[in-house]
């Protein structure tokens, strides 16, 4: 997973935004884990452990813009139920999947969604908030 690996040190420099992402990412690490020991049933489980913690990510992050009044929330809201809907529909393909191999692939292309928010969608309130002096521009 080493296309991933740089989202680590990526940081919007909003703690509780940051710490989620930090999150998703360790997940992620463990369901690779998971599908290279061929685990199916745990990387199963951590999957469906990640879309939870995904889906408290985001109405986390939309309560922080509500509260911020960032005028794009409704926006960033249908965009984050678009990455669900994908990641959900990929999910349940790599749930049935007993190949190692194929069950990385699938898992990757599931955490692509996921990692979309991230590096492509949080960026879009990132200025605002720095605007606000909510957060410091580096
Ligand atoms: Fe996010
Ligand atoms: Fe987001």
């Amino acid at each position: 997973m080493d296309k991933f690996d740089w989202l680590e040190s990526f940081e919007l420099g909003i703690e509780e935004v940051d710490e989620d992402h930090r999150g998703m990412l360790a997940l992620m690490k463990k369901i690779e884990g998971a599908a290279d020991n061929e685990s199916y049933d745990l990387c199963n489980e951590l999957l469906e452990e990640l879309l939870a913690f995904t889906i408290a990510h985001f109405k986390r992050e939309e309560q922080m813009l509500e509260d911020v009044g960032y005028p794009n929330v409704d926006l960033h809201k249908d965009y984050h139920q678009e990455l669900l809907a994908r990641a959900k529909s990929v999910m349940s393909v790599c749930q049935d999947i007993k190949s190692k191999d194929n069950l990385k692939e699938c898992c990757y292309e599931m955490f692509s969604f996921l990692v979309d928010d991230v590096v492509t969608g949080d960026l879009k309130f990132k200025s605002y908030l720095e605007d606000k002096g909510l957060i410091k521009r580096p």
